[in-house]
């Protein structure tokens, strides 16, 4: 194995590329790329699922370009990547639209991770960031206590797509190793919890409990929380998930994958009477509801905490932004976006 260069990467002055950089994490990773002083960040996405809206507050920078593209098509790929000092890979596809496609999904998750590790190779980037999940945890009852990076992938009982959601996310990330050891590629991959914040979407199962409780409270109808609501779930906010990658970025860790989740988990029927609370109707009681057979929900019996201590290690990451903070700004942002929409 050659080593080049060593694995850290200058921001401040430095030229990237967020690939699927026109959504949620995306797009605060972007943000936070500018924010530390990067002279120039491309925004590559062939808008499948982000869209121009999620992009509009950085567009205006001249530092931005706008790339469209397709990370199945290699050529979009090498002709992006020329000239830059670090890559964040994020596109994919995440359960829900595993789902609805799953021969799609699994090209974009495999293929797709290859091609941009053929693209850094090509145009000698000196470091890769991406994004897999706590996805390759698994779920179901055997996913319990705390989970760390040597945790292996639970799969009994899970649904079809979750399972080849966190297998394609468990081959992403072997494909990174791979070309580690091969070309000396330095890379770092996050294992992400579930996200939520600003510009959120509609395809993250878990986050979606949070805009369905706003909406319900909304229109004065209490909660509905699927099952007893006992089980886990432990999200990370985005703007955390933005500085990880930086921190990822600038820090000399190479060849490591560590998790990435925010402060504490948190339980179904907890998050629920949160966010009622927050949303100004502490008297809403979640309604528990039994289960849609015909629907997507990813829950785990078992109570499970993301440790997060290896981020620290390795690259000097830790959350900092509370549940209670972070739902906070994400449901003032809602109302925010609801509030132009209705006056437009
Ligand atoms: N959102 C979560 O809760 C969560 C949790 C754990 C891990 N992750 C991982 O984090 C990453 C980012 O999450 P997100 O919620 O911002 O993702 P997302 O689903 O919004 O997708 C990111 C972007 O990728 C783009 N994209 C999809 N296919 C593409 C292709 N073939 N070529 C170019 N662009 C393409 C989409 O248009 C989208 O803008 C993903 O890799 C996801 O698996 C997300």
């Amino acid at each position: 194995m050659k080593e080049k260069h060593t694995p850290s990467v200058r921001i401040s002055g430095g030229r990237f590329m967020v690939i699927g950089g026109a959504s949620l994490v995306g797009s605060a990773t972007v943000e936070e790329l500018l924010r530390c002083g990067a002279s120039e960040v491309r925004l590559f996405d062939n808008f499948s699922f982000g869209s121009s809206d999620a992009i509009s507050h950085i567009i205006s920078d001249p530092r931005v370009t706008v790339v469209s593209g397709d990370i199945l098509r290699l050529p979009q790929l090498l002709a992006a990547a020329e000239g830059l000092d670090g890559i964040v890979h994020l596109a994919a596809f995440m359960t829900l639209s595993m789902d609805q496609d799953p021969w799609t999904g699994l090209n974009v998750n495999i293929q797709g991770v290859q091609n941009v590790v053929e693209a850094c190779r090509a145009c000698k980037i000196r470091k890769l960031i991406f994004a897999s999940s706590n996805a390759v945890y698994g779920y179901g009852e055997s996913v319990k206590g705390d989970l760390v990076e040597t945790t292996p992938f639970h799969s009994v009982g899970a649904p079809p797509a979750a399972i080849l959601y966190g297998a394609s996310k468990i081959i992403g990330e072997q494909i990174c190793r791979h070309a580690y050891q091969k070309h000396g590629q330095h890379y770092v991959v996050l294992r992400y919890s579930t996200v939520y914040g600003e510009r959120q979407h509609y395809r993250a199962a878990n986050a979606l409990y949070i805009v369905e409780t706003q909406d319900a409270v909304k229109k004065g109808y209490r909660p509905k929380v699927v099952g007893d609501g006992s089980e886990t779930k432990h999200f990370v906010y985005v703007g955390d998930l933005a500085r990880a990658n930086r921190m990822a970025l600038e820090s000399d860790a190479t060849d490591v994958v560590v998790n990435t989740s925010g402060p504490e988990p948190i339980t179904t029927l907890e998050l629920v009477r949160l966010v009622a609370d927050l949303s100004g109707r502490p008297d809403m009681e979640p309604e528990l509801v039994r289960p849609d057979p015909g629907k997507v929900r990813l829950t785990s019996g078992g109570a499970f905490r993301i440790d997060h201590a290896a981020a620290k290690n390795a690259i000097g990451w830790a959350p900092e932004v509370s549940m209670r903070e972070g739902l906070k700004r994400f449901l003032a942002w809602r109302d925010r976006t609801e509030e132009k929409i209705s006056q437009s």
